[in-house]
């Protein structure tokens, strides 16, 4: 029969490691392969005036496919995010990079200034990425999503499928997949907007997923719907769709 220290020992030792693994979890912040994000400014606006209290302002220089973020992430759940609050967003880290970010990577909310974007992707994604020599300083994190931006030119994609933006015309969701997909040579998430009737849907959002060394990978889909229903007769110029998959 054990001794009633020894049990206690052995208690203590348990407690001891569900501590330990409770602590390494949450201070954990190592991630295995990363989402590139882009939107469709048009649809991407009609969303900000839909379901927020802001409203939403395109600057005309805006023309194409726009950067979202660059997020680290994990093969079971998205994150880690917020990775080191002492290393605070700095404007200056990246005023060469700004002439192509203020159309790249704009701020579509009216009035919040050009660098509150910024400076919540680098904080919530950017100090995490930053574990990634090629992504280890705000320049490098801005001037990747440049580059990407100019790798991922969906608007060529697709043009090269004749899917052109459209008021009117509507596309089927498999030839878009078909088109991107082709050109990623890899399983993306494509996220829509829906018309409050349900009749359309327009892409909002292309998620493409890379490995460390930037090749392409398949993503995860973590299953979590993005259901945006605005008003449909607003959209100024926007490629439709008949439907979307449910990413
Ligand atoms: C969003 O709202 C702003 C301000 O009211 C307006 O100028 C803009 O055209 C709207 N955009 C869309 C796509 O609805
Ligand atoms: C957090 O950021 C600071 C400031 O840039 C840096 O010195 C430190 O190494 C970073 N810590 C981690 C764990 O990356």
């Amino acid at each position: 029969m054990k001794s009633c220290a020894q049990t206690a020992l052995q208690l203590g030792f348990i407690v001891l490691l569900c501590g330990f693994l409770a602590v390494w979890q949450r201070t954990n912040n190592d991630w295995d392969f990363i989402v590139y994000t882009q939107q469709w400014p048009q649809a991407s606006c009609v969303d900000i005036n839909e379901t927020r209290h802001e409203k939403c302002f395109l600057p005309s220089n805006v023309k194409t496919w726009t950067i979202h973020g660059i997020w680290p992430s994990r093969e079971q759940n998205k994150g880690p995010f917020y990775c080191n609050d002492s290393w605070p967003f700095r404007e200056s880290a990246i005023l060469d990079l700004e002439p192509q970010l203020v159309s790249k990577w704009p701020n579509l909310i009216h009035g919040e200034g050009k660098t509150s974007f910024w400076k919540h992707e680098w904080v919530k994604h950017g100090t995490c990425a930053a574990l990634l020599p090629d992504l280890d300083s705000e320049h490098k994190y801005f001037a990747k999503g440049l580059d990407l931006n100019k790798r991922f030119n969906y608007m060529k994609v697709l043009a090269d499928k004749n899917i052109t933006p459209s008021r009117d015309t509507l596309y089927k969701l498999t030839d878009i997949r078909n088109a991107i997909e082709g050109f990623t040579n890899s399983y993306t998430i494509i996220q829509c907007i829906v018309a409050k009737d349900e009749s359309k849907q327009a892409i909002v959002q292309v998620e493409v997923c890379l490995n460390k060394d930037f090749t392409t990978r398949d993503c995860v889909n973590y299953d979590n719907k993005f259901m945006l229903l605005p008003s449909w007769d607003r959209i100024p110029y926007n490629p439709s769709f008949e439907a979307c998959v449910d990413d």
